[in-house]
């Protein structure tokens, strides 16, 4: 196979927090100890709760933060934030289409503004790049002088794809793309972002709190708890037999991943434990009806065959 787009190495990410005035620093261990590999044309979800982890990795991967600890290689070459001949390889699009596009300026503005500042492009090669990429993502090039406001959510979905693709990266980071959107049109962007990536090879790092979304889009699976990964491997293998509790308790939790209903549902005990006092042994201890005493004393490693990793002492 060829050479990974993007590749991390035991990627962690700390941050210290205030907890008033009289108490200690803590430390946050948002991401610890993640690795990976994404080849062009493929996808690997990301999956889990919420504060599992999934956006830090995101602000890793686009070079907006440096790791703590670990190591990120984008197209073989190790990257730090500021490294700007890297910087366009890897674009995002986040979840929410409202807050990202800025409602003062006209489409063709913002789908622009990447070429304006990355680019010598003339005005006429601009406009007609634009145009172009308009109706690769199925909107009329007529709406160049439209305002994001005067669009449907999925229309600006839509834009925000646009933006993310214009100076052609190897590598689309989707946060939570379709999760603000209508289930109707959720399918209609997912069947795009498909589409785009066969026509121009992307790779796609796409981040969900749940399975039935990335069920079709996704051929690798990272199932995160707690800002580790507790399972890794090809949607294949993940959807049919799930090894990790959590894993299945996150399937059972999705209809549409179990349509004939074979499976038993699992309701899952318990809160998710503050990532600042994280159990001892495996994180999911305390939520697990499987776990015996040797899960509260060690952390089990990562573990399996190519084609299925997984991090439990008793696993399905
Ligand atoms: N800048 C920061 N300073 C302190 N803590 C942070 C910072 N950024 C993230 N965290 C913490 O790190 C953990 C992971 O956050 P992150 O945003 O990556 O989660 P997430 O999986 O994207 O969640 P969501 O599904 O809600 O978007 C959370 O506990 C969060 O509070
Ligand atoms: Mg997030």
């Amino acid at each position: 196979m060829s050479e990974p787009v993007l590749q991390g190495k035991d990627l962690s990410r700390f941050y210290s927090v205030k907890r008033g005035m009289f108490k200690p620093e803590a430390i946050v261990r948002a991401l610890n100890g993640v690795t990976f590999e994404l080849h062009s044309g493929k996808t690997l979800a990301v999956v889990g709760e919420s504060g599992c982890g999934k956006s830090t990795l995101a602000r890793l991967v686009t070079m907006i933060e440096d790791p703590s600890a670990g190591s990120l290689l984008i197209d073989g070459k190790p990257a730090h934030v500021g490294d700007k001949s890297l910087r366009s390889l890897v674009q995002i699009v986040f979840q929410n289409p409202y807050g990202s596009l800025n409602p003062r300026q006209k489409v063709g503005t913002i789908l622009e503004e990447p070429l304006v500042i990355n680019t010598r492009d003339d005005a006429a090669t601009r406009r007609r790049k634009v145009e172009e990429m308009m109706t690769k993502v199925g909107l009329r090039p007529e709406h160049y002088d439209r305002y994001p406001h005067m669009f449907s959510g999925g229309q600006r979905q839509r834009i925000a794809i646009a933006r993310a693709l214009m100076l052609r990266p190897k590598v689309l980071v989707l946060d939570e793309p379709v999760s603000a959107l209508d289930l109707s049109i959720q399918a209609q962007v997912l069947n795009l972002l498909m589409d785009l990536q066969k026509e121009m090879g992307l790779a796609y790092l796409f981040i969900s709190h749940g399975l039935s979304v990335v069920r079709h889009i996704a051929d690798e699976v990272m199932v995160m708890y707690l800002g580790r990964p507790v399972e890794m491997g090809t949607a294949e293998s993940v959807f049919a037999h799930p090894k990790h509790p959590y894993t299945a308790a996150l399937l059972s939790a999705t209809p549409m991943a179990d349509p004939e209903g074979k499976r038993e549902r699992i309701q899952l005990q318990g809160e998710l434990p503050s990532p600042l006092k994280p159990p001892a042994g495996c994180p999911f201890n305390p939520r697990c009806w499987r776990a015996t005493e040797e899960c509260r004393q060690a952390m089990p490693p990562l573990e399996g065959d190519e084609a299925q990793q997984f991090a439990c002492y008793h696993p399905l």
